[in-house]
């Protein structure tokens, strides 16, 4: 039996391990959900013909509470609401992992007869700690998203010393428990220190930069079930919970080089902290004359354009505008013009933002080109595209090296020969600059709600 067990844990890790190189593409993407989702049920259920399972009463209300609570959400909540519910599952995972060590933990205390070796009591002290800062720190995360916890950064007296402080406390408590692995005591002082750890690391990051804060704490969460896999000997665990960490850190910096920011920058507070502490700080607009034009102008101008890029960004999502995106494209398509989007790896406020909303509008994967691809050909587009995006394609972050954003890629539809910006004033974006964009001889504005103003476009077109 154990020998199945093993072989099953093992096909599952290799479910795993393609699940997650297929979720790398859009293409692909649905396929590696399901092979994860398959390698997930059969850990779980070969978990259950484990020798230390007595009785099935507790676990299959658990399953059955569990599954329902999954399902329920699955189905309720909305595209913009999953950063906090990637957040909330997050911390539900941290606390279980605190949870099992702990238990495990008094299960080997109340075994006679039982030494407790110096692997065990390490990895039951790091997943404690690990998974109960992950615990608070996700709730907070979720919280500053669901605007129960204010978004903002909050600066508190002694800030650094203080969390310096509190790390030694479980540092020094953590060997003592080690030394001596009989003290209980110490064990739940590091839970409660590490419960106000998370508290206190999560809270004086800005809302804007939480997709950042998530992706690490799901790394976090990881590390934990991994450390909770060494306490249980559960091969299936140390691995899963392996490949968590990893991807999570990974897609953490693939998120800070797409913003050209260290990881401190975003933990200790970064952008937001030198605006007003949150997302379109209003600083920074300058008061230079634009050009601007209304739908039946910008109309005409599509017509005569052979090339057309479109570039969303997270006021496309804001205007959940992906759908009259996806009419304009087919309309310009239909009088034979070549619409392509272009995006930017952090456009929007979450990894894949703009791909999982044109994927929704049934916006065909082989018309969106990452900025590698696209980047170079952006002086042979005759008419460039911007709806709700900002940052991604302010030209600052080429030049000019006072610029907070100096250095990020951005896409180059600057180099476009006409470029019509969809926005709904001159307001600055995430990263609370203005944008040189829109001052350009060959820019456009095109004011207005990205809904609205496109709908009307979309209008427009077919009147020509
Ligand atoms: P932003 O620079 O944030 O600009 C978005 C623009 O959308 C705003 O300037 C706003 O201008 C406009 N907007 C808002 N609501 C709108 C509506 N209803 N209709 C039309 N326009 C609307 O967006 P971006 O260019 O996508 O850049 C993303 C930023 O987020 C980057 O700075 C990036 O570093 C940061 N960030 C991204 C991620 C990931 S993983 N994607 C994670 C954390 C941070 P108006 O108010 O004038 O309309």
């Amino acid at each position: 039996m154990q020998v199945l067990i093993y072989l099953v844990y093992l096909f599952a890790s290799v479910l795993f391990i393609f699940g997650i190189k297929r979720l790398g593409s859009p293409k692909t993407a649905r396929q590696g959900n399901m092979l994860s989702s398959l390698g997930m049920f059969l850990a779980v259920v070969v978990t259950l013909f484990d020798q230390r399972v007595l009785t099935f009463e507790y676990i299959i209300i658990g399953v059955l509470i569990g599954s329902a609570l999954g399902a329920i959400m699955a189905l309720k909540v909305p595209m913009t609401g999953m950063p906090q519910m990637v957040g909330l599952l997050n911390g539900f995972g941290g606390g279980a992992s605190a949870l099992v060590a702990f238990a495990e933990y008094s299960h080997i205390m109340i075994t006679p007869d039982i030494h407790v070796d110096l692997s065990t009591s390490i990895t039951i002290v790091l997943s404690i700690l690990i998974g109960s800062v992950t615990f608070t720190g996700s709730l907070i995360a979720f919280g500053k998203l669901q605007e129960i916890v204010t978004g903002k950064v909050v600066k508190y007296p002694l800030q650094h010393p203080l969390n310096v402080v509190l790390f030694l406390a479980v540092l020094v408590t953590g060997v003592l428990v080690v030394l001596d692995p009989t003290q209980i005591n110490l064990l739940l002082i590091i839970a409660i220190i590490s419960l106000v750890l998370g508290v206190l690391l999560v809270l004086p990051i800005g809302g804007a930069d939480m997709p950042v804060a998530i992706s690490l704490l799901n790394s976090y969460s990881g590390i934990a079930a991994s450390m909770t896999g060494f306490v249980l000997q559960n091969n299936m665990l140390i691995i899963a919970g392996a490949l968590v960490g990893a991807s999570g850190i990974i897609l953490t910096l693939i998120m800070c080089r797409g913003m050209n920011r260290s990881l401190m920058n975003v933990v200790l507070g970064g952008w937001a902290s030198a605006g007003s502490g949150g997302p379109a700080a209003s600083s920074g607009v300058q008061n230079k004359p634009v050009k601007s034009v209304d739908a039946e102008e910008a109309a005409m101008l599509f017509e005569s354009a052979q090339n057309v890029v479109i570039v969303p960004g997270y006021g496309m999502a804001v205007a959940q505008a992906q759908h009259a995106v996806r009419d304009l494209a087919n309309v310009l398509e239909k009088i034979g013009i070549n619409v392509r989007f272009a995006i930017h790896p952090v456009a929007g406020r979450m990894p894949g933002h703009m791909n999982v909303l044109l994927a929704e509008a049934q916006v065909s994967y082989d018309k969106l080109y990452a900025l590698e691809d696209i980047n170079d050909d952006f002086n042979n587009v005759d008419v460039a595209f911007i709806v709700g995006a900002n940052d991604v394609v302010n030209p600052a972050a080429r030049h000019d090296q006072n610029s907070p954003i100096y250095g990020m890629p951005i896409l180059n539809v600057d180099y476009a020969k006409t470029v019509i910006v969809n926005k709904r004033s001159l307001n600055v974006g995430y990263a609370g600059i203005d944008n040189e964009l829109f001052y350009g001889d060959n820019t456009l504005m095109y004011f207005g709600d990205a809904k609205d103003a496109i709908t009307k476009l979309v209008h427009e077109v077919k009147n020509l």
